[in-house]
């Protein structure tokens, strides 16, 4: 009886292929391989930490043909994608209109799907259709770019435009004055500011409040709401400076109560799931939903069809089951039948960067000390190894995580362990969580 079970356990193991290089794959990782439900992990094309936990297969998600091989040569039952990119451009869909992957699931929605990302434009029909609070907005081009002063002239500054296109994380310009807002709608539809990105420009009300992060997953049918986070976007303390990809993370959100996360799933996620079914998208994945909360009402800033980086790094880490079974509850469309548990204990993540990021930095510097870290998980982003040390390779280097009853207290954690690594030109924000503590 004992070899039945053993023997059934192996039949039921399976190879998995995360796609994606940052601290979000590097977690991703580290929480799939505490299931036992799993056999091998690869990750394409990962990283330092990756490489210690799973096999790193050194191709470009956006590269099918080489997506296809790696699926192919090494028997993967199942694909999880990190980054926006490869959905956008299609992986899903190409995955289903091939023969030998049709069967093998993959986590993250079909192109129809990831426009709720990829266009702006789109993301803002859809919630006006659907009536899924978001601000006041049009979208102008080249042709309408007198309308969109008129429209400009309507609104109240500051105003807010983005590039309806995918432009890493850059297309969003929030200007004080309706003068500079105009010079720049025609930069970004006349001379191409973020290229074809910004073809079409959203223009939109400023929103009010403070800004959170509301995490999805769904089998198109069924969803669960995972914990919500805060990240810290700006460079430099007390918000200010450049946008980067995002400089810090805490998980849960003080501030986004029962009452408000309540309110959250009524306005928001109901009327999302259920919009996608009736506009015919089958979309098995992450939604994140990036949110404000003006005096307890939520309205919607953007959706993202994956999960946030360096959010994931401690929305992850406070989900005490085991992921994969959310996944197969995706990939069988199961997911009501799915439960998961949540830690009440607070995560924090501090992200290293390289000094320079988010402009120009260097790169291929020796990170040391990560081994006398004993009280954070330290979540590799660009990280690399190079003759059998690990270097950094991005801008974001590494994410720092650590639990505690407070935020105070998980913070004090990450900061003690930043303390014990070293890389040239290190950077990080010694004030994640100033707004909430
Ligand atoms: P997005 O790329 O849409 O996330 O926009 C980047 C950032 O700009 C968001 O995280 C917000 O902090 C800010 N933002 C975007 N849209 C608005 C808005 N309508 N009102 C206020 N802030 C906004
Ligand atoms: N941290 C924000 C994002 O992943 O888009």
């Amino acid at each position: 009886f004992k070899i039945y079970l053993h023997q059934q356990h192996n039949n039921t193991q399976m190879n998995i292929l995360i796609l994606g290089s940052g601290g979000r794959e590097h977690a991703f990782a580290l929480k799939l391989s505490q299931s036992n439900k799993i056999n091998q992990l690869f990750v394409a094309p990962g990283n330092a930490g990756t490489h210690q936990i799973a096999k790193n297969i050194a191709i470009d998600p956006t590269d099918f043909i080489a997506v296809k091989e790696t699926v192919l040569a090494n028997d993967i039952q199942m694909v999880v994608v990190g980054p926006e990119a490869p959905l956008v451009a299609g992986v899903h869909d190409f995955f289903l209109a091939d023969n030998e992957l049709k069967n093998i699931p993959v986590i993250g929605p079909k192109k129809d799907g990831a426009l709720l990302e990829g266009s702006k434009d789109f993301s803002k029909q859809f919630m006006q259709k659907h009536g899924v609070p978001t601000a006041r907005y049009q979208s102008f081009t080249k042709e309408t770019l007198e309308e969109g002063f008129a429209f400009l002239e309507t609104l109240a500054p500051p105003f807010v435009l983005k590039a309806d296109g995918l432009a890493a994380g850059k297309g969003v310009l929030i200007l004080n004055s309706l003068q500079e807002a105009k010079i720049e709608l025609e930069e970004m539809v006349s001379n191409k500011k973020f290229g074809e990105a910004s073809t079409t420009v959203v223009i939109e009300e400023f929103l009010k409040g403070i800004e959170l992060s509301v995490f999805v997953l769904t089998d198109g049918k069924n969803y669960k709401i995972l914990p919500s986070a805060k990240d810290y976007k700006r460079i430099g303390e007390g918000d200010t400076g450049l946008n980067t990809g995002g400089m810090g993370a805490i998980s849960p959100v003080p501030f986004a109560d029962d009452a408000f996360l309540d309110k959250v799933e009524e306005l928001v996620v109901k009327p999302t799931i259920s919009g996608l079914q009736k506009d015919g998208i089958d979309y098995r994945g992450f939604i994140f939903i990036g949110l404000m909360n003006d005096n307890g009402n939520p309205s919607v800033v953007e959706y993202n069809v994956r999960m946030g980086d360096p959010e994931t790094e401690v929305v992850l880490p406070r989900i005490a089951s085991d992921l994969f079974d959310l996944f197969e509850g995706v990939a069988h469309q199961n997911l009501d039948q799915k439960s998961f548990q949540v830690t009440p204990k607070t995560a924090t993540t501090v992200m290293l960067v390289a000094g320079g990021y988010p402009e120009a930095y260097e790169k291929h510097k020796e990170i040391t000390g990560i081994e006398n870290v004993t009280e954070s998980t330290v979540f590799h982003a660009g990280t690399t190894t190079k003759e059998n040390k690990v270097v950094s390779n991005g801008g974001r280097v590494m994410a720092v995580t650590s639990f505690g009853d407070t935020i105070e207290e998980a913070l004090k954690k990450s900061y003690k362990s930043i303390d014990l690594i070293h890389f040239d030109k290190m950077n990080y924000r010694k004030d994640i969580g100033f707004d909430l503590t």
